[in-house]
């Protein structure tokens, strides 16, 4: 039995969480600050870091006390050391190094996209042996900062097949939502906005670049920004001081945001759906795993299940966004390997996964 103290700090959530054997979840803390920066309409880079060094003591010590776990109990303390936000990464690694130096157990380094990758492995419906899962798999990471489709040859065996080259898909989530001011953060915002929308009222791109598995969403932005600048500019004309002539311009008011919304979801999700499919055939893999924050859309959960022959696999909903007990999993298979850290782990803001 190997328990895992496990500690994320990359984005906007301070987290962490005690698993055991790479499964099984004693505690699962999440302390977000999701109010604090939707008063920027995004991340404040020092507004978070500087949130995680207020936060992380408690969410730790909640982490341990909810686990009914000591310090004595444990076997290795994990933590995510990139890619992320240089800054909140910082508080994360510093507090890890802390705990281990002090209680003299081995340092784990996680990245976070293996922490995403391995909320499948958590899934375990048997409490008594980890999910079985088939190699090779596919996973598509879809989160705030990436978009990257992933061949698992075995633990640890990654080659990464295809990822965006511009916007990833959470952030076009995030910014499309921005467009149409429907909410914070994006994704389920936009989600609940699309509810009886027309998902084929406008015809978005869908960006396919050949043969290749990368991914693009700033063309279907900007052709969402068209549309909507349709009707934002008129909100001007009913302004005194701000008087806009475009005799164009449509009333604010009769903008179809459902239709907008729904449509936008969809160009997203077919994409995803079709490049995914595409490389799951390419590579015959076994089964196909979603990770990441966007992979809790239902609408891309559904269409990835009907569209691909192969068993699809998703995490359960509150482990899609960010948090410690995916990072915890990972790291149980990085000590299996015999893979520690030296004190002088440092961030990576940038770090990939191969
Ligand atoms: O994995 P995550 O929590 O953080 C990163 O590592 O980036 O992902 C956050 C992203 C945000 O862009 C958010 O808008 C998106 O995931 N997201 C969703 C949904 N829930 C969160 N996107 C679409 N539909 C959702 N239901
Ligand atoms: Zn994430």
């Amino acid at each position: 039995m190997t328990k895992i103290l496990a500690i994320e700090t990359s984005c906007d959530e301070t987290a962490a969480a005690v698993i055991e054997d790479g499964f099984r979840i004693h505690s699962n803390v999440v302390a977000s600050q999701i109010d604090i920066h939707r008063r920027y309409g995004g991340i404040f880079p020092e507004v978070a870091s500087r949130q995680h060094i207020l936060a992380i003591g408690t969410v730790v010590q909640d982490a341990l006390i909810e686990a009914r776990t000591g310090w004595n109990d444990l076997d290795a303390v994990a933590v995510t050391y990139g890619p992320g936000l240089a800054g909140s990464l910082l508080v994360g690694v510093n507090a890890a190094k802390g705990i281990a130096m002090a209680r003299e157990l081995p340092l784990i380094g996680v990245n976070h996209l293996e922490g995403h990758l391995y909320s499948n492995w958590l899934d375990a419906t048997d409490k008594n042996r980890p999910p079985r899962k088939k190699f090779p798999a596919l996973c598509l990471i879809v989160s705030g900062g990436h978009t990257e489709l992933v061949l698992i040859r075995n633990h640890g065996n990654y080659q990464i097949l295809g990822r965006t080259r511009d916007d990833a898909a959470g952030e076009a989530f995030d910014k499309v939502a921005r467009l149409m001011d429907v909410g914070y953060p994006g994704g389920p915002a936009i989600e609940e906005a699309a509810k009886g929308g027309n998902p084929a009222a406008h015809k978005f791109p869908r960006a396919k670049l050949g043969d290749s598995f990368d991914f693009s969403f700033s063309g279907l932005k900007t052709a969402v920004l068209r549309v909507v600048q349709k009707y934002t500019k008129v909100d001007k004309l009913h302004h005194p001081g701000n008087l806009n002539k475009d005799s164009a311009q449509l009333p604010l008011r009769t903008m179809p945001v459902a239709d907008i919304a729904a449509s936008f979801q969809m160009a997203v999700v077919d994409v995803l759906v079709s490049k995914t499919k595409a490389a799951a055939d390419e590579y015959d893999v076994a089964e196909v795993l979603l990770a990441g924050g966007v992979s809790a859309n239902t609408l891309l959960r559904n269409k990835m299940m009907a569209g691909i022959d192969r068993p699809v696999l998703v995490p359960p909903l509150s482990l899609c966004t960010d948090n410690a007990a995916m990072i915890g999993a990972a790291a149980y298979w990085r000590l299996q390997a015999g893979h520690t850290a030296g004190w002088d782990l440092d961030v990576i803001a940038n770090l990939r996964l191969e």
